[in-house]
């Protein structure tokens, strides 16, 4: 059995992340009272919020006309129909309220004439419920907006006095009797080993777009919360649903904003055509991101792509003055030129649909409670665990986000995190004492890899499965890729026994770090893969080329994936149809948000 010292630590919460869900949730723990630590395996402000370009979506109606019923159509429709009623009204109704409080912490947003909150137009974000014309919704600071929002938030937490320590590891969750109670954390710059105990864990621990060979995401985005959740025997949810962003730079997979089009940008294929305006004539190139990855593929497939292996497409935003350029699109201005060694002010970017976001992760309610649904309840909550960002999966997303929609989950799910967190925390409790017994296991778990000795190396497993998930986890996907992606990824799971760590070391071991890492992308993948192949419909981002349509009677449905060693078990739990706010009391017409054939 393996031996590690380690320091305890006390807390009320524990929040796991820096991102703009971590510190929105660790600010609003430490307002109000909370005794709150947050641990991050990064500075927080490089936490890969500080990547969000474009906006933050709100209806603040600063640029004209806008509801939150408006607000919360789009996201429904968005998603598919597959977002949870109660999480998308609470998260139109609460947008407006988040970003406010933003600006009032001190979040630099650009701003209008009148000195108002910039808004820009987005993809998927409408007027009249889907019937008008495109709506300013996406809160902007020029494109830099995650980068204006974590520093904010980050420094409004030291105020507040939470207590961070930067540059920790989280290894594990400490389970006892069914309960959260704590995490074991690594410190990566002197090798010591430290327990949190507390009577809340909340996971932000973002994404795992790094299981995908060409992403947006930052390498840090490895799926370390959905990794320590399947460990705990806890299920994951609708995993089969990722988005490709529109406009990853060809090559780099750097992020082109949405922005960009908001501002007037527009794509073309090798013809010279917007070829958008064919696909959808209403929102062109404003189209929902799923829609808009989806046609570009197709032009490419089609032979229409532009370059000489006619294999990406064009983003067009010369025509654009060159104050908007700078005011507005500054840093992508600098992207394009580092990136693509292109002039965007005299030339097309070169641009290619890019693994962006999951919208499945853990699943929670609109509070940010971990589910651990059951056949006789599956709203069922688990004690002492929160999941709240890109980690989580409350559903607002469903099968497609939509732009600008991720930047106010953060914000709005990490507050409510925070308010739930003040009903259910007493801080004058004791908190549970020490599991020894759980915490010798994740340091013989830690120690097992320390010394792992087999014949693999990390950086190529990690590529095999890197390679595979892009090959057959892709913008269209069929029975017989998924099938083959199956296969391939649990024999890629299987190989973590023969992985070979060549650093022993406990300060600075990156060899060990992302091994572990590999380690928590791993069960993230194989939910992902087994969960497309098993949903027999097209879906938001679930393109399936042999179920082509929706199939609302079979699929409206989430998937729940279980690991169990190399392999995944997969259950489903009804979409939640009920609003938070009756009609008569001030809530949405049901019938304005009921399914429908989902056109831009
Ligand atoms: O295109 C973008 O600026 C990305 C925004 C988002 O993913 O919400």
């Amino acid at each position: 059995m393996a031996s590690y010292e380690y320091e305890t630590h006390e807390y009320d919460v524990v929040v796991v992340g820096a991102g703009g869900a971590g510190l929105r949730a660790t600010l609003g723990m430490a307002e109000q009272g909370l005794r709150t630590a947050c641990v991050t395996k990064v500075f927080p402000t490089r936490s890969h919020t500080v990547a969000a370009q474009g906006g933050i979506a709100a209806s603040l109606s600063n640029m004209g006309p806008d509801n939150w019923q408006w607000h919360m159509y789009d996201t429904v429709k968005g998603s598919d129909w597959l977002g949870d009623t109660d999480a998308m009204e609470y998260l139109a109704r609460e947008a407006p309220k988040a970003v406010y409080e933003l600006e009032h912490y001190g979040v630099p947003f650009s701003r209008t004439e009148e000195g108002k909150i910039y808004q820009r137009p987005f993809g998927g974000h409408t007027t009249e419920f889907g019937e008008g014309p495109p709506v300013q919704r996406t809160c902007a600071a020029a494109d830099r907006t995650g980068h204006a929002i974590l520093h904010t938030l980050y420094g409004q937490s030291l105020k507040n006095n939470a207590e961070f320590y930067i540059e920790y590891f989280a290894l594990d969750l400490i389970i006892t009797d069914g309960k959260c109670t704590g995490v074991v954390a690594w410190k990566l710059d002197d090798g010591t080993m430290h327990v949190f105990t507390a009577k809340m864990v909340v996971l932000a621990t973002g994404g795992y777009g790094r299981a995908y060979f060409s992403a947006t995401s930052a390498h840090t985005c490895t799926g370390d919360g959905g990794g320590m959740v399947a460990r705990a025997g806890l299920p994951l949810q609708d995993m089969e649903f990722v988005q490709f962003h529109p406009t990853g730079i060809y090559g780099s997979g750097c992020l082109i904003t949405e922005g960009a089009r908001g501002e007037g940008g527009y794509l073309t294929n090798s013809e010279g055509e917007r070829f958008m305006e064919r696909y959808a004539p209403t929102y062109k190139d404003l189209a929902s991101r799923d829609v808009v990855s989806r046609c570009m593929t197709m032009e490419i497939r089609e032979g229409r792509g532009v370059g000489e292996n006619k294999d990406h497409i064009h983003l067009h935003l010369n025509h654009l003055p060159p104050e908007t350029l700078h005011e507005r699109l500054p840093g992508i201005s600098e992207s394009a030129r580092i990136f693509a060694g292109v002039d965007l002010t005299k030339e097309p970017i070169p641009v290619l649909p890019t693994v962006h976001y999951n919208m499945g992760g853990i699943p929670t309610n609109y509070w940010g409670e971990v589910l651990n649904p059951t056949a006789e309840n599956p709203n069922a909550t688990y004690p002492g665990l929160m999941a709240v960002g890109e980690a989580g999966c409350a559903s607002v997303h469903g099968a497609n986000r939509l732009g600008s929609n991720s930047l106010i989950d953060l914000v709005v799910f990490g507050r409510a995190a925070a308010i739930k967190a003040a009903e259910v925390v007493n801080p004058a409790e004791r908190n549970a004492p020490v599991n020894t017994a759980a915490v010798d296991a994740i340091f013989d778990r830690f120690d097992s890899f320390r010394n792992a000795n087999g014949s693999t190396p990390t950086a190529d497993l990690r590529l095999e499965m890197q390679r595979a998930m892009q090959a057959d986890a892709a913008v269209f996907r069929t029975d017989k890729t998924l099938a083959e992606g199956v296969e391939k990824m649990k024999a890629i799971a299987a190989k973590m026994s023969d992985i070979k760590v060549t650093d022993r070391s406990l300060v600075w071991n990156s060899d060990l770090m992302e091994t572990l890492e590999l380690a928590n992308l791993m069960p993230n993948a194989l939910a992902t893969i087994v969960g497309a192949e098993a949903r027999k419909e097209s879906r938001g981002a679930h393109a399936h080329e042999d179920y082509p349509d929706r199939d609302d009677e079979n699929w409206r449905k989430h998937s729940l994936a279980w690991i169990e060693g190399n392999d995944v078990r997969l259950d489903y739990r009804p979409v939640h149809l009920d609003p938070l706010t009756a009609l008569e009391d001030g809530g949405i017409d049901l019938k304005k948000i009921a399914p429908k054939a989902r056109v831009y």
